[in-house]
């Protein structure tokens, strides 16, 4: 890069996630604080890039932030420059607004782009730093689902809410005597319904990447009852499927890179548990509960640290990267490793044994 940077832009895309806001605040703090640069935040991800909306972002704008969930900025999941939707029914268009978008940037005379999201988000910041932009991503959200990083902010505070969700619904559950499903998001990816059925203890873990057979789910539930353990707590996450059968899709969302959003696996358990054993069976699907509220401790460190040292690496000159977190330490890698691709929950992943340990079935 070599030039020295005198201005940034800022932007949060995607399903917002517990610390984007403590990611805006470091990366000011940073960039307006330590190095005197001036940062300007795009609105609503990508559309406010293309749609020319634009806030200032200085000392004062981020007081307070660390521990609000959302983001200030407002993110979008559908905008992309590089795929952008025009018309409606048969006048529906798809065009290519990265290059009037390029020009935006360095009519702004910024010098450098921050991208924080996920895979869509990042992919986009790829394909702008493939254009010349310099530009540098923060990995984020609940779903934890982004490769080259071990951790993405966020996800710690959705399993903290997806835990004490489990507590509340297991009292319920022990005093009816009842099958309790929780169904959590993560789209393709169980690490949400991993950590969280571990941490809460439940009986019966479904994730994607273990299909499941209805007769296993039963066998442990007819195992509980038969050795007194009247209840059973099932987490699913809403991407499960079963052995040789399809993802339960909610609905389809033409505008978004990614189209399928997921939801309902739980009813469908639900109903065939019922159906079969005839035992009481309730649902609870977290939703977007999983996405809001203050972030976690670990997520603010983690959320603040990333932030930092995005700008940092900035200063020294370096860009096309995202920022992660290998092992206890904050690095970088190249933001094309991670672009277009979706980590998921290994197999044989330690956590899957110490589950199967503790006697969770995993539905196979
Ligand atoms: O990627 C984050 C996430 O919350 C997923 O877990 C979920 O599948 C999806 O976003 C939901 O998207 P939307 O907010 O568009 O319903």
């Amino acid at each position: 890069m070599g030039k020295k940077i005198k201005a940034i832009g800022i932007l949060t895309g995607g399903g917002d996630a517990p610390g984007l806001n403590a990611v805006i605040r470091a990366v000011v703090r940073t960039a307006a604080g330590h190095y005197e640069w001036d940062v300007v935040g795009f609105k609503d991800g990508y559309a406010g890039l293309v749609e020319r909306h634009t806030m200032p972002l200085d000392m004062d704008d981020v007081s307070g932030l660390l521990t609000r969930g959302g983001t200030i900025l407002g993110t979008s999941n559908k905008a992309n420059p590089f795929a952008w939707h025009i018309g409606d029914g048969d006048d529906r268009q798809t065009i290519d607004r990265s290059d009037e978008v390029i020009s935006y940037i360095k009519s702004l005379g910024l010098d450098a782009l921050l991208a924080i999201g996920g895979d869509g988000t990042l992919s986009i910041a790829d394909g702008l730093s493939k254009k010349g932009i310099p530009v540098v991503g923060i990995p984020k959200t609940i779903d934890n689902d982004l490769y080259e990083t071990d951790q993405t902010f966020g996800f710690d505070t959705a399993v903290s809410t997806a835990t004490e969700a489990l507590d509340r619904i297991h009292t319920t559950a022990e005093s009816h005597h009842r099958v309790m499903l929780v169904e959590e998001m993560g789209r393709n990816a169980g690490w949400l319904a991993l950590h969280s059925g571990i941490a809460g203890g439940g009986d019966i873990i479904l994730i994607p990447e273990i299909p499941y057979s209805l007769d296993s789910i039963c066998e442990k539930i007819i195992w509980r009852n038969r050795s007194g353990r009247l209840f059973t707590m099932i987490v699913v996450a809403e991407g499960a499927l079963p052995k040789g059968g399809e993802q339960v899709v909610a609905k389809i969302v033409k505008d978004s890179p990614d189209p399928i959003r997921l939801g309902g696996i739980g009813n469908v358990v639900a109903n065939q548990i019922e159906k079969r054993l005839g035992l009481e069976t309730r649902v609870t699907v977290l939703g977007h509960l999983l996405r809001g509220g203050t972030p976690t401790a670990f997520d603010r460190v983690l959320a603040t640290r990333l932030g930092s040292e995005a700008v940092h690496l900035l200063a020294r000159g370096e860009s096309g990267r995202m920022v992660r977190l290998k092992g206890s330490e904050i690095s970088s890698v190249e933001i094309t490793k991670i672009a277009n691709r979706q980590r998921l929950v290994p197999v044989d992943h330690t956590l899957v044994k110490l589950g199967r340990q503790m006697g969770a079935c995993f539905g196979d």
